[in-house]
């Protein structure tokens, strides 16, 4: 990102921040967390999640950013609350640990692409999948990946960025609409909308905890919430843009690039018969490129639909990537270079655990769902609704006509609702790690 320029157009900063969005959270993680959570009953928890709490947390980053036009970390001490840094320093940190496990999904989508060519998963994509998801061809997959990362960022191609983002989330639409019309074709398509649009409220009733900390950790997750991102990127928008138009904009895309994803995924599990919650976090990999390497067409349509994830990948893990470099690179001197490629380097290092096992993939994953998520979105809540109220009311109504009822209100939501919330989460969040620790046998509370 240049340093202290505007966006060059309102509908650049959309882009680049749907771009952000948009990614492996809502083609893979997306689908796969429904599937585990009981299809329909967490969607309806996941769409209340990402607008009644993603929405305004969204517009929390965006006052901090805009009102103090700096990075994350010094964006704190130029409001006048210098303490508070450590809270943008951990959404910082969290974007480097989420980094170290999505660039080693992102090498996986690397594997697809090729055996799409080859058509090495067509015949059994459970053992393709298992012999690229770990071991040597994960960890060098992996590397490809956060080299592409780190190419893109240490030559700060930003203007490319925003031109490529600007292509691709409308060929993602397209893309998936194609697919998902496929995919009412099939003959599961019955039974999978059914499993994914149709609630069932005893299940909801019965796993309530955890379908919450899942569906609010996906919701921050999905929509680049909680990492310090927004803050940066709206730390170039102009006084005059309206940050509750802009962020509804946002949210809307990148909902619907979601459920898309979701109408796809179904139809083709229950097509060929997969279990929607047995397919773990492989469920995109195996159950979709299975029914991929089943159809007429498919090598064509599982090479296109991978590019996209690849692409899309790529378009969040260059923002993950960003976000540190930037913070080094404003406040040290070394260059922008030297700076992506170290991060880059001690990043896939901490990544490479996760290349070796997607046990440890999925622990990483719980943690910055089910802990770090949460804590850094409480942080900023705390912060926006209770210590820097004054200027958070006045910002958040700047470049619109919404009258200062519209402020207020939000305030509110921020100072408890949020906290609520979250707080509940938390609970919740820590409670399922502890259970998949083994150290809780079964949920206690709400359990
Ligand atoms: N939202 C991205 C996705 O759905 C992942 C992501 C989370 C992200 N936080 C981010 C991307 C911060 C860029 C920057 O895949």
């Amino acid at each position: 990102m240049a340093e202290r320029e505007t966006w060059t157009t309102r509908i650049g900063f959309i882009f680049a921040a749907v771009g952000s969005a948009v990614g492996l959270g809502n083609i893979w993680s997306f689908p796969f967390q429904t599937g585990s959570n009981g299809g329909a009953a967490f969607l309806l928890v996941y769409l209340l999640a990402v607008f009644l709490i993603g929405f305004p947390a969204m517009l929390m980053e965006f006052v901090i950013g805009r009102r103090s036009s700096m990075n994350p970390i010094s964006a704190f001490g130029e409001l006048g609350y210098g303490n508070w840094s450590i809270a943008g320093a951990l959404g910082v940190f969290t974007a480097a640990v989420t980094l170290a496990f999505y660039s080693v999904v992102g090498g996986w989508v690397i594997s697809y692409i090729g055996g799409s060519l080859t058509g090495a998963y067509f015949g059994n994509a459970g053992a393709f999948f298992g012999a690229v998801s770990v071991g040597s061809t994960s960890v060098l997959t992996h590397a490809i990946f956060m080299a592409i990362t780190i190419g893109i960022v240490a030559f700060g191609i930003q203007n490319g960025i925003e031109k490529a983002t600007k292509v691709m989330i409308p060929a993602i639409i397209v893309l998936l609409l194609g697919l998902a019309a496929w995919g009412f074709t099939l003959d599961g398509a019955a039974a999978g909308y059914e499993y994914y649009l149709s609630p069932d409220f005893g299940y909801l009733a019965a796993n309530f905890a955890s379908i919450v900390p899942a569906a609010v950790g996906q919701a921050f997750f999905t929509l680049s919430l909680g990492f310090s991102v927004m803050i940066a990127y709206a730390s170039y928008l102009g006084r005059d843009d309206s940050l509750p138009a802009d962020g509804g904009a946002i949210v809307v895309v990148n909902t619907l690039v979601a459920l898309l994803a979701g109408f796809v995924v179904f139809p083709v599990l229950f097509a060929i018969g997969a279990e929607p919650g047995s397919g773990g976090l492989g469920a995109a990999f195996v159950s979709l490129a299975g029914a991929f390497g089943q159809i007429p067409g498919g090598s064509v349509l599982g090479f296109a639909f991978f590019v996209i994830l690849l692409l899309a990948a790529l378009s969040s893990s260059i923002s993950l990537l960003e976000t540190p470099t930037s913070y080094v690179v404003d406040n040290y001197d070394y260059s922008r270079k030297q700076v992506a490629t170290a991060l880059g380097g001690i990043i896939w290092v901490a990544g490479i655990p996760t290349a070796l096992s997607t046990n440890t993939l999925g622990w990483y994953n719980a943690v910055v769902f089910n802990l770090l998520l949460p804590v850094v979105v409480l942080l900023f809540a705390v912060f926006v609704g209770w210590v820097a109220s004054d200027l958070s009311a006045d910002e958040v109504g700047r470049g619109t006509s919404l009258d200062a009822g519209f402020a207020t209100t939000w305030l509110w939501w921020v100072r408890i609702v949020i906290p609520v919330a979250i707080g509940l989460t938390l609970v919740l969040g820590i409670q399922s790690l502890l259970v998949r620790a083994g150290v809780l046998e079964a949920a206690v509370i709400l359990g």
